[in-house]
């Protein structure tokens, strides 16, 4: 069977932690878009490991795939392998032939596209490992792909064209310098090379028949989605998203493999018990933005929770997020950025419930919420005088919503490993009761509570591999 696992947010919901925790009954872990832009965690016995482009089913030594969706960059992915052997792993990584390659002229690009954007304060905060100009080639029918490394003529004749037309316009668009990431025969070298270690290393596959016959031999297989359904291109806040498919519709064309696969399986949202985002955009719930108060609520009788009717957005909340942000570790794993915090928003998730079609979810940093003098999530938003519960369409509308936000008592913190060993019954009441909110605002399960980011720091309810 396939379980696919979905950021139900902005990324860095826990993505890679879950699959590890899931990997236990796997055979095969597959990717299925983004690159190098996405950073998966996975901490066994306290070791931790940061992955970009490895598959996170690799610390367990299970088979990892990286799909015809995904957009790879040899660079990264040979370094990752090496560094994870150093380590005394043996990941067994295959790549799609149908992948398309991230080559140094796409990260120049990447910088230089947000650099002319911020004259406009229109960047979006982009990872710059060179995603967008990856897939805009691949759109435009122009990308490279990793079969193409295989042949040294046929890379020479694409390189030529593409690499011709990207210095190009970096010099009369930009204006600038094109630089050795447009030198044709050294990208030669270096990127055929890399086909070389590919095919001598027998790395690379046809990613659909391969899964295929995998599944036929009986193999469970994850699909690990990478970022979150609010950056999602076709679902996310565009322009600030990634330009992929993190949802879980892109688990289906990103492999070959047919929707009814997927749709067979579990799809598995994964959910930070706040909200963190790296790069531009609104985020209606954000703690320490400008101090703008939050709205009020209006309507009566929830489920659960007090709405308040007390603005917030001061120096308590800067505090709480500052205190989140500490806890939670809530810094870029690439550039030490501090990530944005702001409370759960439901509107987000009622929106990921329904793009991904959630059998269950997975919500983690329940401990980073522990002992905090207030908590609270964004239930629905006021916008224009109405009340809406999902996201809007266009990021200028999001940008107007008003949080109306609900209360709840926060939790003690506890012995989180205790816990962590006793199970569900084990939390304090008002986690269980916070969970239960999102249960029945979501219509789906929760299946495991993470209260840490050791693999032994999952509370596991419903296994998805073994549901009656
Ligand atoms: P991903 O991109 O979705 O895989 O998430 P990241 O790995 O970028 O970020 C999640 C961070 O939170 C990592 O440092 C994880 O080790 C950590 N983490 C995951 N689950 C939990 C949890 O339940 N509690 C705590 N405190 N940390 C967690
Ligand atoms: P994981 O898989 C969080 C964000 C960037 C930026 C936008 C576009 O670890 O959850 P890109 O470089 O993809 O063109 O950047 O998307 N972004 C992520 N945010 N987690 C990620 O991955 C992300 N990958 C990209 O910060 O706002
Ligand atoms: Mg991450």
């Amino acid at each position: 069977m396939t379980v696919t696992i979905v950021g139900s947010q902005l990324g860095d919901e826990g993505k890679g932690a879950l699959v590890d925790r899931y990997g236990g009954e796997a055979d095969v872990v597959v990717r299925y878009q983004g690159g190098d832009n996405a950073g998966h965690t996975v901490v066994e016995d306290g070791e931790e490991y940061a992955l970009s482009l490895v598959p996170s089913g690799a610390i367990r030594g299970k088979v990892g795939v990286l799909g015809n969706g995904c957009v790879v960059n040899p660079r990264t992915l040979f370094s990752e392998l090496d560094d994870l052997r150093e380590r005394g792993l043996e990941p067994d990584v295959r790549v799609a032939r149908r992948a398309h390659v991230v080559f140094p002229y796409h990260r120049r690009l990447d910088g230089i596209e947000e650099e002319a954007k911020a004259e406009s304060d229109q960047e979006i905060g982009t990872t710059g490992r060179g995603i967008g100009p990856t897939y805009e080639d691949k759109a435009a029918r122009r990308g490279i792909r990793v079969a193409d490394l295989l042949d040294p003529e046929v890379l020479r004749e694409k390189l030529e064209y593409t690499v011709e037309r990207t210095t190009a316009v970096i010099e009369n668009v930009y204006e600038l310098d094109a630089g050795e990431e447009c030198d044709v025969d050294a990208l030669h070298e270096e990127y055929a090379d890399y086909g070389r270690r590919f095919r001598e290393e027998g790395m690379t596959v046809a990613c659909g028949p391969f899964l295929a016959e995998r599944r036929a031999a009986g193999d469970n297989v994850v699909f690990e989605g990478a970022q979150g359904t609010c950056i999602d291109i076709d679902h996310g806040n565009y322009p600030y998203v990634t330009s992929s498919n993190p949802t879980a519709g892109g688990a289906t064309v990103g492999t070959g493999l047919g929707p009814t696969v997927v749709g067979d399986g579990e799809v598995v949202g994964v959910v930070k018990a706040y909200l963190s985002r790296v790069g531009s955009g609104p985020m209606p719930t954000e703690l320490d933005s400008d101090g703008a108060g939050h709205t009020t609520g209006d309507e009566p009788g929830q489920a659960t929770g007090n709405e308040t009717d007390q603005p917030t957005g001061d120096d308590t909340d800067a505090a709480i997020a500052a205190e989140i942000r500490d806890r939670g570790g809530e810094f870029g794993t690439v550039t030490g950025r501090p990530r944005r915090i702001g409370w759960l928003d439901l509107p987000i998730l009622r929106h990921a419930a329904r793009v991904n079609g959630f059998t269950g979810i997975a919500v983690n940093h329940l401990d980073v919420l522990a002992g905090l003098d207030k908590l609270a999530v964004g239930h629905a938003y006021e916008l224009d005088g109405e009340r809406v519960e999902t996201l809007p369409a266009t990021t200028e509308t999001w940008a107007r919503c008003e949080p109306i936000l609900k209360e709840f008592d926060p939790w003690p913190d506890v012995d989180w490993d205790a816990v962590a060993a006793e199970g569900y019954d084990a939390l304090p009441e008002s986690a269980r009761v916070y969970l239960a909110y999102l249960e029945s605002e979501l219509d789906t399960e929760v299946y495991t509570v993470g209260v840490g980011p050791d693999r032994e720091q999952t509370i596991e309810r419903v296994d998805p591999w073994n549901r009656v």
